[in-house]
């Protein structure tokens, strides 16, 4: 795992700009009459405007339950969600309903479910603009000029059952475009399909969101998808966990002649939530036997986090054994770090917000140097 990158990278990545996504503490708990299931559980979120984001996650970890509360079809059980500045969480039925035609754009996993079977591809496209009450004419020439972006301007004429998957899913983005939304949402759109077909549907969402503008969150389990886009962004039981962030990789164009899309650099990143609650992967924790308690410490520039004696790899006297939140060595990080040492109320929880604040987006390393 690297562990070096470049400030202006890294601000660029995570969107210091407008946030067109901007989950809070949400938590979404399904009740059935003899169980519980909390899917999201206190996630916080926050994609800029024009960012082409993946999301993944395992089976069970949430990623539908986000997409469909961010897509206007369900709401959360509490937390907010603001998505192109607006607050969906008290959106009334009237309101949810014009949100979802005019913000964001969906695509589903399976193909056959975007489209309407009897309508050809270029009535699709058209269909959404009709509630916007755009004249026939214009419609008519946007669905056109869709459908030629998503490269799919062949399949005009045809409906659902003279296309394959992929040409599918391309018109399918074309209608998701359709009203121009500020938001496109995909839940696993190359999952039903081959890999040259995928290859052209992630080619098409890249194109949506270079030349329309719109903000990407694709969920998937492809990691063809995820080693191409800027960020990805992990869920692991119902929060965001970490954040790989790839500066090399331009969400906005395929991977040229030669070039290996997973070959971008890539950094690894863990998410601070506003309470300064932090997860650790496991691939960090397992080695060192990280479990239930774990010691900090200041440390210059980063953070220390040491197993319990006893349990694993030692404390900070067995500097062999730790996994730090580094926050570099130059710059303001040291000092903060510094700073918290002389802090009298320098908690633990007051050190993870200097890494979650000031120093958000430094690389989390795991060492087994002190310094
Ligand atoms: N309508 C529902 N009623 C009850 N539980 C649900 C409902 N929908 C989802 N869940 C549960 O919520 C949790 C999260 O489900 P979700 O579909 O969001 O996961 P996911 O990350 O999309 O998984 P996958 O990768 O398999 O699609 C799971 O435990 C799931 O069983
Ligand atoms: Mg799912």
């Amino acid at each position: 795992m690297s562990v070096t990158e470049t400030d202006e990278d890294t601000a660029t990545l995570r969107g210091t700009g407008v946030p067109a996504i901007e989950c809070a503490s949400l938590v979404r708990i399904y009740r059935t009459a003899k169980l519980e299931v909390q899917a999201l559980q206190g996630l916080d979120l926050r994609v800029a405007e024009g960012e082409f984001t993946a999301l993944v996650g395992a089976s069970g970890s949430g990623k539908s339950t986000l997409l469909g509360i961010l897509s206007g079809l369900d709401s959360p059980t509490a937390g907010s969600v603001k998505v192109a500045g607006r607050e969906l969480a008290g959106l009334s039925r009237r309101e949810r309903l014009a949100y979802r035609r005019e913000t964001v754009g969906f695509i589903w996993q399976s193909p056959p479910r975007n489209l309407l079977p009897h309508l050809t591809s270029l009535e699709n496209v058209a269909l959404p603009q009709t509630y916007l009450g755009v004249s026939c004419k214009a419609r008519r020439t946007r669905a056109l000029d869709l459908l030629e972006t998503m490269g799919v301007a062949y399949c005009r004429d045809r409906v659902l059952g003279q296309m394959s998957g992929g040409e599918q899913q391309r018109v399918a983005i074309a209608v998701a475009l359709a009203n121009k939304p500020a938001v496109l949402l995909a839940d696993e759109p190359t999952g039903e399909l081959d890999s040259d077909s995928a290859a052209q549907v992630l080619a098409a969402l890249r194109e949506a969101g270079a030349e329309h503008g719109v903000t990407t969150l694709i969920v998937t389990h492809d990691e063809g998808v995820s080693g191409q886009v800027q960020r990805t962004i992990a869920i692991r039981d119902g929060r965001t966990a970490t954040e790989t962030l790839r500066p090399g990789a331009n969400g906005a164009r395929p991977a040229g002649p030669g070039e290996d899309p997973d070959e971008h650099e890539a950094f690894e990143y863990a998410v601070v939530d506003r309470s300064g609650r932090l997860q650790l992967p496991p691939e960090f924790t397992e080695p060192l036997g990280i479990r239930d308690l774990v010691r900090l410490t200041h440390e210059t520039g980063h953070v220390g986090v040491w197993p319990e004696p006893g349990k694993g790899a030692g404390g900070p006297e067995n500097a062999d054994g730790a996994a730090t939140a580094d926050g570099g060595s130059d710059g303001g990080a040291a000092g903060s770090a510094t700073r918290s040492a002389d802090d009298p109320a320098g908690s633990a929880q007051a050190a993870d917000e200097r890494v979650a604040g000031g120093d958000r987006g430094r690389p989390i390393t795991e060492s087994g140097d002190r310094s």
